[in-house]
């Protein structure tokens, strides 16, 4: 997705999504403290950031489930708030809570979906098969969605979201509890559907599905944005290579964070679960490889296993928070791996 060509430099794309100064507050929890972002046509913006954030008040804002307290959003070129009817007739919305109706059929969800945008019943039923068969459903149109895989419904539902063409998309956690092969073949299904010109803005926890998916990625954390770009320009953000070294004993632990804290002059960061310590050791990469191994083969700490790496979208939201998405500050960073493999609980 990231390669798809963009525009030739210097023609100014349109925006479709823009939001200037955004704030929302529950009580005394900030949800969105003053947020600015905009979404060029066609483009994917990846809204990442951990439970929390902020991630899904942003989206009500934005698809006019939610008054902002202030700021201001233009969505497909109409004022979230002044305009809510034009926004909802160019949006669509994948949401955390399925909209899916168990007890009817696949084919019947989409056509009463199709009916609501006053489609007649003929023009309704064919666009219903049409997206069916894109989501790959077909086989099961006549299945009641109660008998579908976790994967199926996630399709049907931004099949639904698609009845009417929308124009800007919204998939608020699209793959968040799904096993890993159907987030994979979620991925690809979201991929397909921006070829045709949406405007996409995704939510996601996982580093690694804002990474495949989005053009641009923005951090949220605590209803901040806290750092944003390519993804490229956000691993290059944390500055070179990153020592990730697995020892085979916990209790070896702590002493190899000390080695190489000593080494690298900066702070380590260490997983209890995986015992693995990393460290950002900038771009000394192979030397400071060899200087570790040397320093732990003289303490006699064996190592499972030593490697250097590029920075993951990971780090980056490590180095940004102090914390990992996976969890709130001050804790370890043992369960990231987890979290990126897509185990994470439904949220
Ligand atoms: N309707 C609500 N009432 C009270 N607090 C809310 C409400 N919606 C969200 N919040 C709070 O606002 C913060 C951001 O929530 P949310 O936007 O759902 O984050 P995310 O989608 O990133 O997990 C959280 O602290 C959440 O508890
Ligand atoms: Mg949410």
């Amino acid at each position: 997705m990231k390669n798809r060509s963009h525009s030739l430099s210097g023609v100014h794309l349109k925006n479709a999504i823009e939001a200037t100064d955004l704030r929302k507050s529950y009580g005394t929890v900030n949800a969105l403290d003053g947020i600015d972002l905009s979404v060029e046509e066609g483009k994917i913006l990846g809204v990442l950031g951990p439970n929390g954030a902020g991630k899904t008040t942003l989206v009500k804002i934005l698809t006019t489930l939610t008054r902002p307290d202030s700021g201001r959003c233009i969505v497909a070129g109409y004022d979230v708030v002044a305009q809510a009817r034009q926004v909802r007739e160019k949006i669509g919305l994948t949401g955390q809570a399925t909209a899916v109706q168990e007890e009817l059929t696949g084919a019947e969800n989409l056509e009463i979906m199709a009916r609501l945008y006053h489609m007649p019943k003929r023009t309704a039923k064919s666009r219903a098969l049409e997206l069916l068969d894109r989501f790959d459903l077909l086989d099961a149109k006549d299945r009641a969605a109660k008998t579908y895989s976790g994967g199926m419904k996630r399709r049907l539902d931004l099949a639904a979201s698609l009845v009417g063409s929308p124009s800007v998309l919204f998939l608020d956690e699209p793959t968040t509890g799904l096993d890993p092969r159907a987030r994979i073949g979620m991925w690809k299904v979201i991929e397909n559907l921006v070829g045709g010109g949406t405007t996409l803005l995704l939510t996601t926890q996982y580093l690694d599905e804002a990474d495949e998916l989005a053009d641009e990625i923005i951090v949220f954390d605590k209803g901040k944005i806290i750092a944003k770009g390519t993804s490229d320009e956000l691993k290059r953000s944390v500055g070179g290579d990153v020592l990730n070294v697995q020892v085979a004993e916990e209790e070896d632990l702590a002493e190899v964070s000390r080695v190489l804290e000593t080494l690298a002059s900066t702070s380590a960061n260490v997983s209890n679960e995986e015992l693995i310590v990393r460290i950002g050791v900038g771009s000394r990469g192979s030397s400071a490889l060899a200087e570790a191994l040397r320093e732990l083969d003289r303490l006699e700490i064996s190592v499972a296993d030593i490697s250097i790496r590029r920075p993951s979208l990971d780090d980056v939201f490590l180095q940004l928070t102090g914390h990992s998405t996976a969890e709130g500050p001050g804790t370890s960073s043992s369960k990231r791996t987890k979290l990126k493999r897509g185990e994470a609980n439904e949220s």
